[in-house]
């Protein structure tokens, strides 16, 4: 049994709760509506944020309504951005199945993603606190912004670490930021132990970025959705990033003029991926997870140890080490 496996099992009746409030609350009165979406809902991901939500309240206290309901709401969120990703991005399959526009088109993927954001903040309004609906609705900006700034980098050729933090900050970690405030708001909490959760959530959310960026230099049935498409789409990580800026100087040249090529073709993505790996890219972007890693087991050790410190601790080593 995996860690993570340990964990949901452990708050299983709340998960329960939260599945069920997401499929009522996803009701419609329009047929094909409620057919795409009772699909999606089949193959769920690993809901880990809502699961944060989860452990964070359970860290000061006890999972109440507005907590379960709160998680709901960022989960949706994530989802509404998945759904929009993959039009984004083009990508036919995630967790082992088609996509939305892949079965349907971008169309209707676009009017799922889209109601998946109103039903977001529509549920974030059901818990009453306005810092959770401004949590929701800023949120979404934040997230579309990421977006955006991996687009304007990949167009206008800005490479360097800091930016790629910055998007990342802003495209992954700010919603495991999001959860972990959430939690706290809807069992009260104050002001420095939330800054503290928020913290570990913001380097909790870049190594899980970081991880799935590495995912995308390997090709594995396991990963369940297509590899090598941050390059075809020009967005560079941070393994290559490295690799260009540290690696073999006699290939260094050139393999900057080829990542700023227009577009890609398999054969230049290969090229670049195998240089990433050969110029110590991997290992590095393994590094900086467990760095940061280590500072967020830091934070974690400044609450007196309980089972769910030890379930948040699990679940930071799960993300770095994860294989899906
Ligand atoms: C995917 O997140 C999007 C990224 C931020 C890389 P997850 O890998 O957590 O997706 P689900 O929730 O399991 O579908
Ligand atoms: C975008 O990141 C996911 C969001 C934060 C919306 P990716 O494009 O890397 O996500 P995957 O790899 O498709 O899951
Ligand atoms: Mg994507
Ligand atoms: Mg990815």
């Amino acid at each position: 049994m995996t860690a993570i496996a340990d964990i949901r099992r452990s708050i299983n009746p709340e998960i329960e709760r939260l599945n069920a409030l997401i499929k009522e609350s996803l009701d419609s009165s329009n047929k094909l509506m409620n057919q795409v979406i009772s699909s999606y809902l089949e193959h769920k991901g690993k809901q880990l944020r809502p699961i944060l939500v989860m452990l964070t309240a359970k860290l000061f206290d006890d999972v109440n309504d507005s907590v379960v309901t709160a998680a709901a709401a960022v989960e949706m969120l994530h989802n509404a951005s998945l759904i929009h990703d993959d039009v984004v991005d083009d990508s036919k399959t995630r967790h082992g199945n088609a996509t939305i526009n892949a079965v349907w088109d971008n169309h209707i993927a676009v009017l799922v993603g889209d109601f998946f954001v109103s039903n977001a903040l529509q549920l974030a309004i059901r818990t009453n606190d306005l810092r959770v609906i401004d949590t929701i609705a800023s949120l979404g900006k934040l997230l579309s912004l990421g977006e955006m700034d991996q687009i304007y980098n990949a167009r206008f050729h800005e490479l360097d670490e800091e930016a790629y933090f910055t998007i990342i900050s802003h495209k992954t970690a700010s919603l495991f930021v999001s959860c972990v405030s959430v939690g706290a708001y809807c069992v009260g909490v104050d002001d420095d132990r939330l800054k503290r959760m928020q913290r570990f959530a913001e380097l909790f959310g870049l190594c899980f970025q970081i991880r799935d960026d590495i995912f995308d230099y390997y090709s594995d049935e396991k990963i369940g959705k297509p590899t090598g498409n941050d390059l075809r789409e020009g967005k560079i990580t941070l393994p290559l990033l490295y690799a260009l800026a540290n690696g073999d100087p006699a290939k260094r040249d050139a393999m900057i003029e080829l990542s700023r090529k227009e577009s890609l073709s398999e054969n230049d993505i290969t090229e670049l991926i195998e240089y990433a790996k050969d110029n110590g890219g991997i290992k590095y972007a393994k590094e900086t997870m467990q760095r940061l890693r280590d500072e967020a087991a830091e934070i974690l050790a400044t609450f007196p140890t309980s089972e769910t410190t030890e379930s948040l601790l699990a679940m930071l080593d799960y993300i770095i080490t994860r294989e899906k």
